[in-house]
């Protein structure tokens, strides 16, 4: 018998993790989760979802973790959350003028960002592509809207996103001829009190700075009603279409 099975990646993003908590208290789908970093899963109520830890995102690292997946067959994955992104660490800050531009940051994010999940969607899509419908959701940013950009700045992580919602409408076109059961979402959580925004919360107006809780529930609610459509959908927490 087939089982079902929720795949989460970035795993220890505090979004992810709010997640997987509400994966495993209310479904009886299996929940798999890929991490650099695992040990939030080192509890009990976590005691039955495969974890995999990886020492890096590069590529052969990720196809190592996507056979690893295989021989788990025949769980038949049903959603996945691919929750990489960075804003800033010790090397790099958000730009606020394009002086503060530098190829490294650039690189860096656009790496993390928008290339890391493009090679999870290569390697996954040999697996995902089944009769069961499988909705995979890339966490974007309402930032990485073109069309909506009003305030500029943060040149790296921009592009990275707005890159990233190109590759998924691209991809969204090939998956519609060769993977009709797959659906792909960009999503924009809402400004959520993570490690990634924790620089950035102080000038969040009052109730807008959510908790990943909140955004969690939101973010499974609007994926459990998402249709198989063919195309890719760029939504927000409140299931909103962004303009691209
Ligand atoms: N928080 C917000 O206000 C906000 C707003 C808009 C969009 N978002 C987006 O939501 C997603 C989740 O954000 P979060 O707030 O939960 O962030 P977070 O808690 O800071 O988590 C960071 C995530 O990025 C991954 N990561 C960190 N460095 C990386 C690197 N060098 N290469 C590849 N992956 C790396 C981590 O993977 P590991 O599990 O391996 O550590 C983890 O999945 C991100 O895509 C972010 O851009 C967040």
């Amino acid at each position: 018998m087939t089982s079902h099975a929720t795949l989460i990646i970035g795993a220890n993003s505090e979004i992810a993790k709010a997640i997987a908590a509400q994966v495993i208290n209310n479904d009886t789908a299996q929940l798999i989760v890929i991490s650099r970093d695992c040990s939030f899963y080192q509890q009990d109520k976590f005691a039955d979802a495969q974890l995999i830890t990886l020492e890096n995102y590069q590529e052969q690292t990720i196809s190592q973790a996507v056979e690893t997946l295989k021989a788990n067959m025949p769980i038949v994955i049903t959603q996945v959350f691919i929750c990489h992104g960075i804003l800033h660490n010790e090397r790099c800050q958000p730009e606020k003028r394009l002086e503060d531009f530098s190829a490294d940051m650039f690189i860096e994010t656009l790496t993390a960002n928008t290339v890391t999940p493009m090679l999870w969607l290569k390697h996954l899509t040999p697996l995902l592509a089944t009769k069961h419908e499988c909705k995979v959701v890339i966490f974007s940013a309402r930032v990485g809207s073109i069309s909506d950009n009003k305030l500029g700045g943060w040149y790296s992580y921009r592009a990275s996103k707005a890159a990233m919602n190109m590759l998924i409408t691209s991809a969204a076109v090939e998956l519609a001829r060769r993977a009709k059961n797959m659906k792909l979402i960009s999503f924009h959580p809402g400004t959520t009190d993570s490690p990634l925004s924790k620089p950035f919360q102080k000038n969040v107006p009052k109730g807008k700075l959510f908790n990943s809780e909140f955004v969690a529930s939101r973010l499974l609610t609007i994926v459990a009603s998402a249709t198989i459509d063919g195309q890719a959908s760029y939504l927000d927490w409140q299931g909103k279409e962004i303009p691209w």
